[in-house]
């Protein structure tokens, strides 16, 4: 039994008014299989935006970041997931001649030896060194070899976090940072609804599969009894506010137990299981606001979709 995962389903399902439920937990391995789905499907553009910053901006980006040719980088991704859209970074930075070493840090082992052979096989003159853990305390030990660091954190997986949260992370990866080092921010851009809520709301419901799913895993290590009959998803995004927020409503009043604590549910009553913050400059220096980190350049895809932000410790 995952004893943070059973506190944190309690502490959220007892929270009023509204009930709420942890995204990180989404990813279990058929989570993991379903967020592999919603990436391929034609309404989640926030992959294919990106991934048209990596295949048509690198020389821009490598600019940004301002690469030596004579300088041994330590290149640290958070989060490295497949590594597709990173593959062109490290494509073009191999055929250039810069040095460096490819760090992907993940807590998932299997994701990480996925990635190497990947890249071992198509890009065999790279130095892939994989870090299995959690962020903070690999930065904290790469931080003493004394590499200049760039570190990738992309496909908007800060849009998880509340702001004050994206601030204190940033904060804390410049802590694990020395001056000069970089950072590129892969955000998803503030825009109109009507592009937006589909890329949460696909027309298979993959992603109302992906919210139900944590039901199903609550039931399974949790030992709760969710009727997934009863619940539907509803996402929701407004313009104005910027933030696209995903819930699942109880269709019925009923009571629901989760480790022998009972919850009960209202008709119409939901839970929040997700926010997608998008962004936009304001949001980004605000969010930098109280860090040693200062934005450096924007790299916006050709339709101005989505954008890695070239930050740098000051
Ligand atoms: C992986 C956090 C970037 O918020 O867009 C996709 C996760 N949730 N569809 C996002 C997600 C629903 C995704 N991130």
């Amino acid at each position: 039994m995952n004893q943070q995962f059973l506190n944190d389903v309690l502490e959220g399902l007892n929270k009023k008014p509204q009930k709420t439920l942890p995204s990180k937990y989404f990813y279990d391995k058929k989570g993991d299989e379903l967020f592999v789905q919603i990436m391929a499907a034609p309404e989640y553009y926030l992959t294919n935006a990106e991934m048209d910053i990596f295949q048509n901006k690198t020389d821009e980006m490598i600019s940004a970041l301002d690469i030596q040719p004579e300088i041994n980088y330590n290149l640290i991704e958070l989060g490295a997931g497949d590594g597709t859209k990173t593959f062109h970074l490290l494509d073009r930075m191999v055929s250039r001649g810069f040095q460096f070493e490819y760090m992907p840090v993940d807590i998932s082992k299997n994701a990480l030896t996925g990635l190497e052979s990947m890249l071992n096989k198509r890009l065999p003159e790279l130095k892939v060194i994989p870090q299995q853990g959690d962020y903070f305390v690999t930065l904290e030990q790469l931080k003493m070899n004394n590499k200049p660091k760039i570190v990738l954190v992309l496909g908007s997986n800060i849009g998880n976090l509340q702001d004050h949260l994206a601030a204190e992370f940033i904060y804390k990866l410049g802590a694990n940072l020395k001056k000069g080092d970089k950072i590129v921010l892969g955000v998803d851009l503030i825009k109109a609804k009507e592009i937006v809520l589909p890329a949460y709301n696909d027309a298979k419901g993959i992603t109302a599969e992906f919210n139900l799913n944590l039901l199903d895993r609550i039931n399974s290590e949790l030992n709760g009894n969710f009727n997934r009959q009863y619940f539907v998803h509803k996402p929701y995004y407004e313009e104005n506010e910027g933030i696209a927020k995903s819930f699942l409503m109880s269709t019925i009043k009923q009571k629901v137990s989760v480790f022998g604590k009972e919850f009960e549910f209202d008709e119409g009553e939901t839970i929040q299981t997700e926010i997608s913050r998008k962004y936009k400059d304001e949001i980004i220096y605000q969010i930098l606001s109280n860090t040693d980190i200062v934005l450096e350049k924007k790299i916006m895809d050709s339709n101005s979709l989505f954008a890695d932000y070239i930050l740098k410790r000051n």
